[in-house]
């Protein structure tokens, strides 16, 4: 009864009023009540001054018979039995307004013993019948001794009743009429790894999934558009905006844009799906000034970075027991020419006092390395996300020597971590090569200098700080919430 004077029913109707104890602190409240008790008494006979109570004597059955207004709520507490109870229920809800409340008492006594005629009875059924109801909402709570259960009608909130009623003003929410399909050839090329593809999928749930049903490239687009002929439309479309060719049909496609292409086919058929796109996102200002000369004016463009967890990648205290004190950490993956190992090499051999840590995806091996390099490097191969954090937060810099690269994710971990970075620039050391917070930009000539002075100065760095307010998956969200509601 606690929340009454802000519910204020206008209609209130009581069943079993003994002395009209509720019905008396109730009556401030409601703009009519109804009180109904077969038993007359004093003190009923006294809630009569009360203009807004009416008090029937009656039993409940024969009081329904002539009782024709609609119910904002109604408390019912008169034969305790299952029968009598169920029958009082059904009657309250025939009239129950639209955002009515029911509450039942007695429906789950504390004791076995309190299941008696003279207590509870076996009202204690009501739990279960009402729980089958599909159309019903109904909690029950262990208050007092006796227990009580309030029920309401489903689906029948005020919002959801406005939007019945004005489908028009909320069709932005109405995101069924709105459903998306995700194309792609896959989620993620490593199982068990999640991607930025799986994040769209959480993100939207309106999206389906139509990656992983393709046997390459060169038919996925073709597919695309025989399915796009046998089902229901999508409203939208969001592709990688590489690897594929434009879907020629007429539905709003959203295309990423992660990967620079300098020239060939593969440039000619990025730049044709661009330009048919409704939107086209890149993953940083760095792509998409190598994108920006070849992309029609009419076409909107969005520069939206992938995120990281930074609540998964943060200090830690814990070390990777395998890695060597002060390690510098190269998270390059692989030996191929854009990882820029040579580079790294040629550090390892400057910095000859160094210890370092090399994250990598292929099978690079220490026997790979000179035998005089081998005791100030260790090396780790295809590990999980857990082994990651603990190796960064076992490093004190992070280096990036890659030639090319569009976004970098593994060195934004670092930086989640708070470990300040030394990177050539590209992707986003790029964009952000005028904040001197994360790290510090260098080249061929100079990147074992530059380490140094990073770490020379390492307290003044705050990568942590600088790259959460750009690259937290909560930022990316919004981004392509923002991205999908303008389309
Ligand atoms: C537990 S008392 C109600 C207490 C009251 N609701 C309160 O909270 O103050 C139950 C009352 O229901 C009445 N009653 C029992 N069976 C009834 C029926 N079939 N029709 C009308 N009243 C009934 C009894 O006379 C008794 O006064």
């Amino acid at each position: 009864m606690q929340y009454l004077h802000i519910y204020k029913p206008k209609v209130y109707v009581e069943l079993g009023l003994y002395v009209g104890e509720s019905l008396e602190k109730v009556q401030p409240f409601v703009e009519k009540g109804f009180g109904v008790d077969m038993n007359i008494n004093l003190q009923l006979e006294n809630l009569k001054k009360h203009k807004n109570l009416e008090i029937v004597y009656s039993k409940t059955d024969d009081f329904f018979a002539n009782f024709n207004n609609q119910i904002d709520m109604a408390f019912i507490d008169a034969d305790h039995c299952y029968e009598s109870a169920l029958c009082d229920f059904k009657n309250v809800y025939k009239r129950l307004n639209a955002g009515g409340i029911i509450i039942l008492h007695d429906t789950d006594p504390e004791s076995d013993n309190l299941i008696h005629p003279t207590y509870c009875g076996d009202s204690y059924k009501m739990v279960t019948y009402l729980e089958n109801q599909t159309d019903l909402n109904c909690t029950t709570f262990p208050l007092y001794n006796a227990g009580l259960t309030i029920v309401t009608k489903k689906n029948d909130t005020r919002t959801f009743r406005r939007m019945q009623n004005n489908a028009h003003l909320f069709s932005c929410y109405r995101k069924q009429d709105k459903f998306g399909w995700l194309v792609n050839d896959c989620l993620t090329c490593i199982p068990g790894v999640n991607t930025f593809w799986h994040n769209l999928l959480e993100w939207f749930p309106e999206l389906i999934d139509k990656t992983n049903t393709y046997t390459d490239y060169s038919v996925l687009s073709t597919s695309i558009e025989n399915q796009l002929l046998t089902n229901n439309k999508p409203y939208y479309i969001i592709r990688n905006g590489t690897y594929f060719p434009r879907i020629q049909t007429d539905v709003k496609q959203v295309s990423l844009i992660q990967d620079i292409v300098t020239s060939g086919n593969l440039l000619t058929q990025q730049i044709d799906v661009m330009n048919n796109s409704t939107i086209v996102v890149f993953n940083t200002n760095y792509v998409y000034a190598k994108y920006k000369q070849y992309i029609n004016e009419n076409i909107r463009v969005k520069v939206c970075p992938l995120g990281v967890d930074f609540d998964f990648f943060k200090p830690i205290p814990d070390t990777h027991p395998n890695v060597l004190p002060n390690s510098i950490l190269f998270m390059g993956a692989s030996t191929n020419y854009p990882k820029g190992f040579n580079v790294l090499l040629d550090i390892i051999n400057k910095m000859n006092n160094s210890n370092f840590c090399l994250i990598m995806k292929d099978d690079f091996s220490i026997e790979n390395l000179e035998p005089t390099l081998r005791n100030r490097v260790r090396v780790f191969n295809k590990i999980n996300c857990e082994t990651i954090r603990l190796i960064i937060n076992s490093c004190i810099v992070c280096v990036c020597t890659l030639y090319e690269e569009t976004q970098h994710i593994s060195g934004i971990e670092c930086a989640a971590c708070n470990i300040p970075i030394v990177a050539r620039e590209v992707g986003v050391y790029f964009d952000n090569r005028d904040d001197t917070r994360w790290g510090c930009i260098a080249d061929d000539s100079n990147f074992a200098e530059k380490i140094n002075y990073v770490l020379e100065h390492r307290n003044v760095y705050e990568p942590r700080n600088c790259f959460i307010e750009k690259y937290s998956n909560e930022i990316c969200k919004t981004n392509w919430v923002d991205i999908i509601n303008t389309l």
